[in-house]
């Protein structure tokens, strides 16, 4: 399913066309594509709501209220909502209300309202089509950033012949797939990403651990995802979710795991970012019943953990990249440039716990990207899901390089 978790506003306007837009309907849900359909008043002359709610799982949106209930349809919250609009067909009304803003009818304002890509398929006969009016409105759309979906020449419902016939079902279904996949930087890449915190046993009920939330991890993993990558998440007890399809996720709970799971899957990567926060200690015995408070001073021998990054480091090829965070409150570049040299990363994010908004739990971040070749890029205060494309680009590129 190659539309998988995309959100698409299918418009349909006033045009015999609009019979097929049933099967272009079919072929976005089967393909995986979530859709709201939103039907000018003449559409529904066409082709009944009955018909494409049915198909979409969703009530059709076509007024500003719904006729029953005075349901509000908001056309703004429909504009954020969607990845794509896609108004297949569209007439010549539809289209010269969308190049002058009349947007008297909800699937003119909801057009107005998006911010995602918008595709038109024109569907009309061919003297509508050649008209300098409709000519004229499309480069205005085309001067908006929309898609122009170019009608074929042939047979038209009128009887006559030429060019006005909107694109087949199945070519606007590819039209919308190719849309989405060219966007997408990493196909076919894999990619391994640790992330949340490790927790080391002592006893029964108690660990040692620290305060990584695996957000910045998480987001990292959405992004690669969303650009084609498949992913190997292996993360530390966090309780955050995910759902990408192309996201593989192993839990696990200490260093050892961690390390254990890592090893099987690099061999097969082009990339691992390492983004747990991994004990560096933990027990060297577990006790095997809760321990009880005695005496005023206790203490716990600790052993090393393995470094994963580092074990990863020894392994790597030439085809393989390494990725490393590294979390100071001091001496940040110097630390870090001497992790990325000893455990053989070929870039480390650096973030320190002396920015405000950067670290443990919190949605944001400030990072600076420091390359083995001496190059340091800083970035401004973000939100984690925008450092994750960031990081992702930056991987993009060195990827490239190899
Ligand atoms: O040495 P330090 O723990 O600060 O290094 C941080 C980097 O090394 C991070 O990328 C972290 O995920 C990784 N690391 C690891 N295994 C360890 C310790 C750290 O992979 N045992």
């Amino acid at each position: 399913m190659r539309l998988e978790g995309k959100h698409i506003i299918l418009g349909i306007t006033g045009s015999i066309a609009a019979y097929k837009a049933a099967y272009l309907l079919r072929g976005l849900v089967k393909e995986g594509a979530e859709v709201q359909v939103v039907m000018t008043p003449a559409a529904k002359e066409f082709i009944t709501p009955v018909t494409m709610s049915a198909l979409s799982g969703k009530p059709v949106a076509s007024e500003f209220f719904a006729a029953n209930d005075g349901t509000w349809h908001s056309h703004v919250d429909m504009g954020q909502w969607a990845d794509l609009m896609l108004i297949a067909p569209v007439t010549a009304a539809t289209l010269g209300k969308m190049a002058h803003g009349i947007a008297d009818n909800l699937l003119v304002t909801t057009y107005m309202s998006t911010k995602c890509p918008v595709f038109v398929a024109p569907a009309m006969d061919l003297d509508m089509f050649r008209h300098p009016s409709t000519l004229k409105n499309l480069d205005i759309l085309r001067s908006f950033g929309n898609v122009i979906l170019e009608p074929a020449e042939g047979e038209l419902a009128s009887g006559l012949h030429g060019k006005g016939r909107m694109q087949e079902p199945e070519q606007l279904v590819e039209e919308v797939v190719n849309f989405f996949n060219s966007k997408k930087k990493l196909l076919n890449k894999k990619v391994l990403v640790t992330a949340g915190p490790t927790y080391e046993k002592i006893d029964p009920v108690r660990f040692i651990g620290n305060y990584s939330s695996g957000k910045m991890g998480f987001a990292l993993v959405e992004e690669l995802a969303e650009q084609g990558a498949q992913v190997v998440l292996v993360a530390g007890p966090v309780s955050l979710q995910l759902t990408h399809p192309n996201i593989q996720r192993i839990d696990v709970q200490s260093a050892s795991e961690m390390y254990e799971v890592c090893l099987h899957h690099f061999p097969e990567m082009d990339a691992a970012i390492m983004c747990a926060a991994v004990a560096d200690y933990r027990p060297k015995q577990t006790a095997a019943q809760k321990m009880k408070r005695q005496t005023n001073e206790m203490s716990i021998n600790l052993e090393a953990t393995a470094d994963i990054a580092a074990s990863l480091g020894k392994l790597k090829t030439g085809r393989q990249l390494l990725v490393g965070f590294a979390l100071e409150t001091n001496d940040e570049e110097q630390n870090a440039l001497g992790k990325l040299q000893k455990k053989n990363l070929d870039f480390i994010v650096l973030n320190s716990l002396q920015d405000q908004g950067a670290g443990f739990g919190v949605d944001t971040n400030k990072i600076t990207i420091l390359s083995k070749d001496n190059n340091a890029q800083v970035f401004e205060l973000k939100h984690k899901t925008e450092v994750a494309a960031d990081i992702v680009e930056k991987l993009t590129q060195e990827l490239a390089k190899l």
